[in-house]
């Protein structure tokens, strides 16, 4: 079972190489997506980068208030601090966020939403946090249709090779996190039943990326 601490885990151990990695698989894309995720939202108010990760989101924010990064990873934040001084960051969990309701103007969630375990309860403290009016950005990989098929590959004919090369909780974690997967219109869904306004999608790289503002109704 995919637990948090697995998920810390796991991010944790390939933090040193993560900016590299994320880079390479994105075919050098993702500084320009999150540069036009953030270009979606409103400069005004504090803003909540959730998983923040290694705090690429938050070193480009050009918000007028704070810059507030979380992450359930201690290693991920390290890396995030070096890079951002004046950026906040707090070790915590996007379910249970330690932040009093309204502080926030805009909340980012970068390659973050399919890994939230209960995703219904992010989305309601997400709610809470941000002021009226207050927007919530994600940028995602939107489920595609041969999405199934690496599944199967992955728990089947793979499986010995992924064991070996990552070893099983890394394994079963990339699995988790390829069946976890939502299209956009299930985000979008999921959203609009939290109280979310959904106002815009743009998809990239063929569909395959997504990027959505929503705003608290
Ligand atoms: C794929 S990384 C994305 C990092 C960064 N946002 C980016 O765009 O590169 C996912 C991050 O979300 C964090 N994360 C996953 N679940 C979380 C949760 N429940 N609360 C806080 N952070 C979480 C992980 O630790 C990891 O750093």
């Amino acid at each position: 079972m995919i637990t948090k601490k697995t998920v810390a885990d796991v991010f944790s151990s390939v933090s040193r190489k993560y900016d590299f990695f994320l880079n390479l698989v994105t075919f050098g894309n993702i500084d320009k997506w999150q540069r036009e995720l953030l270009q979606m939202l409103d400069p005004e108010g504090n803003r909540l980068d959730v998983g923040t990760g290694t705090g690429e989101i938050l070193l480009k924010s050009q918000n007028k208030g704070l810059r507030v990064g979380m992450d359930l990873s201690l290693d991920m934040l390290k890396i995030a601090k070096s890079k951002c001084k004046v950026c906040k960051f707090v070790l915590g969990d996007a379910e249970n966020m330690p932040f009093k309701s309204g502080s926030f103007g805009s909340i980012t969630l970068s390659l973050v939403y399919r890994h939230l375990i209960n995703r219904r309860q992010f989305l309601k403290e997400a709610k809470r946090l941000l002021r009226e009016g207050g927007q919530l950005s994600l940028l995602d990989i939107n489920k595609f249709t041969l999405t199934p098929l690496l599944i199967f590959l992955m728990k089947y004919p793979l499986k010995p090779l992924g064991l070996l090369l990552f070893g099983r909780d890394k394994w079963e974690f990339f699995i988790h996190s390829l069946e976890n997967s939502l299209s956009v219109e299930e985000v979008k869904l999921e959203l609009e039943e939290e109280g979310f306004e959904v106002v815009e999608v743009q998809k990239r790289l063929l569909g395959l990326v997504y990027l959505l503002l929503a705003r608290k109704g």
